[in-house]
């Protein structure tokens, strides 16, 4: 852990009370979750140049050299623990929106979290919990996203698979960090006032119209379990995927790692049906 000190991005906020820069952690969720145990306000931010120990879903290693965007952010919100991944779709939207305001990006989502550009993945989301008997103690959101860094260099495993924002631009066109970065707080912001104002549909009807899922075949893995494939017939009021297998049952997911195996002959953007969802403000 090196070199701490106050970022200032020059944002108006009513949520964000600071944003910490390191130059190396291990992970900022890990740092984030100390400064929230020991008490720190909802909306402090965590932010490292670098992390050797970067994590991510499914207790895979996050790769987090120099030249990407590694941050956290600390909440409090007064919810149970079960709508608590309600606050990742808000974060995916708000990364997904801050990208495509930059010239023209467009990035989309793939079930739960996964930031893709052209079916690559460029960026991710970790939230790990601390719960106090049926309620949130606290949050952290976890965000990476790989701006510079050539995907070449990271894993074997992943570098087929990952792309970065600079190669999706212009060759030598500038990218900030903390452009991107007061971007992506800016949606945050929105959308976390926007879940709590008005309750997860909100969100999930945004969050389809940004995501690649809907209509598509697809596997999911989710060990011990056995692998799922189906052809994604909708997500539903709670986020959850549901599949329509070659048995014609659908089931409903809540969990793994989703991989697409064909392409999508539904038309894009998806539909979102108009008929209200039945959940009450706040709690859907
Ligand atoms: C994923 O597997 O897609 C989620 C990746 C989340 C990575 C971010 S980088 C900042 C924060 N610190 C971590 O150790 N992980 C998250």
């Amino acid at each position: 852990m090196k070199n701490p000190h106050t970022l200032d991005l020059g944002m108006k906020s009513e949520l964000y009370k600071k944003i910490i820069h390191y130059s190396e952690v291990k992970s900022t969720n890990d740092i984030a979750m100390d400064l929230a145990e020991q008490g720190v306000e909802e909306g402090t931010v965590v932010v490292a140049d670098t992390q050797t120990e970067g994590r991510g879903r499914a207790g895979r290693t996050w790769s987090s050299p120099v030249g990407g965007l590694w941050f956290t952010i600390i909440l409090r919100p007064d919810i149970e623990p079960v709508y608590a991944h309600q606050i990742t779709f808000a974060a995916s939207i708000a990364v997904t929106t801050a990208i495509g305001n930059l010239r023209g990006l467009q990035a989309q989502i793939k079930w739960p979290n996964d930031i893709l550009i052209k079916e690559k993945k460029v960026g991710g989301i970790l939230l790990e919990i601390a719960t106090s008997g049926s309620t949130v103690e606290y949050l952290v959101v976890g965000i990476g996203l790989n701006l510079t860094v050539d995907p070449h260099h990271f894993p074997p495993e992943v570098s087929n698979i990952a792309t970065s924002i600079a190669s999706n631009l212009r060759p030598g066109t500038k990218i900030s960090r903390d452009e991107i970065l007061r971007s992506i707080l800016r949606e945050f912001e929105v959308y976390y006032q926007l879940l709590k104002q008005k309750g997860f549909r909100h969100i999930i009807q945004k969050w389809k119209g940004m995501s690649n899922i809907v209509g598509r075949e697809i596997r999911v893995d989710d060990p011990p379990n056995e692998p799922m494939e189906g052809k994604v017939v909708d997500i539903d009021t709670t986020g959850a995927l549901l599949i329509r297998t070659s048995k014609n049952a659908v089931l409903r997911v809540v969990s793994g790692t989703v991989t697409i195996v064909e392409r999508s002959d539904w038309p894009w953007p998806i539909r979102v049906p108009s008929v209200p969802f039945p959940f009450p403000k706040g709690k859907d």
